[in-house]
């Protein structure tokens, strides 16, 4: 058996950022990484072409009756800018104070790592362990998954056939409370580009004559929230799932200080919608948010210019029961309806990711039909959380998204049970990403039993 922080540090090695074609070469290496691994183990890995990056789909098989259980990761991660930030080379892992640094170590690296180990460890003890495993390993996620929803549809006679889906990429609150997510955002993101004049204008020759672009991106963004926080769009919250007591309850018991919180974000005050918390807020709430403007002159000094064009990207996060499709005709919609008629404009579309949730057993709102496989896993997750970890489980849905979660629940008809791993302070998407060893070390020991378990052991 490999040793798992030594194989995480070879994996970390390759710079395997998807959304910038230099890095091509360290894509096809992480990937290469990944399907040797796999096969070193004895499973049968296929990579399966897309448009962009391959997706690696790696089988164990077995006896048809067997529970069969699908474990998802990415391969890919963010960029590493801004570099001068990191105080050891982003793709040159370093372990320092129990932790080992480098982009992609939690996201999504650390974590794929964790499972990959728990069923290494399982093959060794009994190469016929009855469970079928099926590892699901993209490339895209970090830019959107744009080929997941077509390679579902391509192989859903398959996948269908699989009893759920299996991953660790959310987070915990601390190393002794793990959390379960049962919930994690959707996103519909678009860019508004706005233009006036067909080109740059003396703003003395021409000013106080047309509306500047800038100021018309300025209005529209400024209409699209009320003074008290909420989206100001017809519908936006139509379809917000209720919140069920037994989440705010479980939220409540992470007894996490608004003040302490407030200072991490170094904010002066809070800006949430009346009737939650902060910390409702980001799981319970969708949301919409300014990621970049722009237009005009950004150099050193002044110029008295009246720009032709300016920008703003946006991007909402769902919840729970709302659809990127509608929320995207609701706020083009509305776009189009304030935009400033004295100027001219286009959306462009973006990526989108549909909400997920899904509920434990016994609880106010677990479905009557849930598969007892569902079941048994999230009970195996909470025993085994608890033995390793120390302490039971938490159940709270993410502010983030993982939005191939949702896809996989509409195409698939799966659920899935995730296992956070990743803590606050490791740093994901941010200089200086690490992911903690003893998380680690404990999240394959309790993978181990929660797969043990599945296979009724
Ligand atoms: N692993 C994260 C999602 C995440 C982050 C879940 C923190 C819970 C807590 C994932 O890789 C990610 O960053 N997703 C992006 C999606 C986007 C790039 C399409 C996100 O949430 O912004
Ligand atoms: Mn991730």
């Amino acid at each position: 058996m490999f040793d798992p922080v030594e194989k995480l540090k070879e994996f970390i090695r390759y710079p395997s950022i998807s959304t910038d074609s230099h890095f091509q070469e360290g894509m096809r290496g992480a990937r290469e990484f990944v399907t040797d691994l796999l096969s070193s183990l004895g499973f049968a890995v296929e990579v399966v072409p897309t448009k962009l990056h391959p997706i690696i789909l790696a089988r164990l098989g077995g006896d048809p009756g067997w529970p069969h259980v699908i474990i998802y990761g990415h391969y890919d991660v963010q960029p590493a800018d801004p570099l001068n930030l990191w105080q050891t080379a982003p793709f040159e892992p370093t372990e320092r104070n129990g932790r080992l640094y480098g982009r992609g170590a939690a996201d999504n690296k650390g974590p794929l790592m964790v499972h990959i180990s728990a069923v290494a460890r399982l093959l060794a003890q009994d190469p016929r362990i009855p469970l079928r495993i099926t590892f699901m390993i993209e490339g895209e996620e970090e830019m959107g998954s744009p080929s997941f929803p077509a390679f579902l549809k391509q192989h859903q006679g398959e996948l269908r056939q699989a009893d759920l889906v299996y991953l660790s990429d959310t987070g915990i609150v601390s190393e002794q409370q793990v959390t379960v997510t049962c919930g994690l955002r959707g996103l519909m993101l678009c860019d508004v580009e706005v233009t006036a004049a067909k080109s740059d204008l003396h703003s003395g020759l021409h000013g106080g004559v047309l509306r500047n672009p800038i100021q018309a991106v300025a209005e529209l963004c400024a209409s699209l929230h009320t003074p008290d926080g909420r989206v100001n769009i017809e519908g936006f919250y139509d379809d917000v799932l209720d919140v069920e007591p037994w989440e705010r309850a479980e939220l409540a018991k992470l007894g996490q200080s608004e003040q302490q919180y407030r200072e991490f974000l170094g904010v002066p005050a809070f800006h949430v919608p009346p009737g939650y918390t902060p910390f409702e807020a980001v799981r319970f709430l969708p949301t919409l948010e300014f990621n970049g403007i722009g237009g005009g002159y950004q150099g050193e000094g002044t110029k008295t210019v009246i720009p032709s064009k300016a920008f703003v990207k946006i991007s909402c996060r769902l919840v729970a029961n709302q659809t990127p499709e509608k929320i995207r005709e609701l706020v083009y919609r509305t776009i189009r309806e304030r935009m400033p008629k004295d100027v001219s404009f286009r959306i462009i579309d973006e990526h989108q990711g549909t909400p997920y949730i899904v509920v434990p057993p016994d609880r106010s709102n677990t479905p009557a039909n849930q598969p007892p496989l569902l079941a048994k896993a999230f009970r195996a997750v909470d025993t085994a959380v608890t033995e390793v970890f120390g302490r039971k489980p938490l159940y709270l849905r993410e502010g983030g998204s993982v939005p191939i979660i949702g896809d996989i629940k509409r195409v698939l008809g799966l659920d899935s049970v995730m296992l956070g791993l990743f803590l606050p302070e490791d740093n994901l998407h941010a200089p200086n990403e690490s992911f903690n060893l003893s998380v680690m070390r404990k999240g394959i020991a309790a993978s181990e039993k929660i797969l043990a378990t599945l296979a009724g052991k």
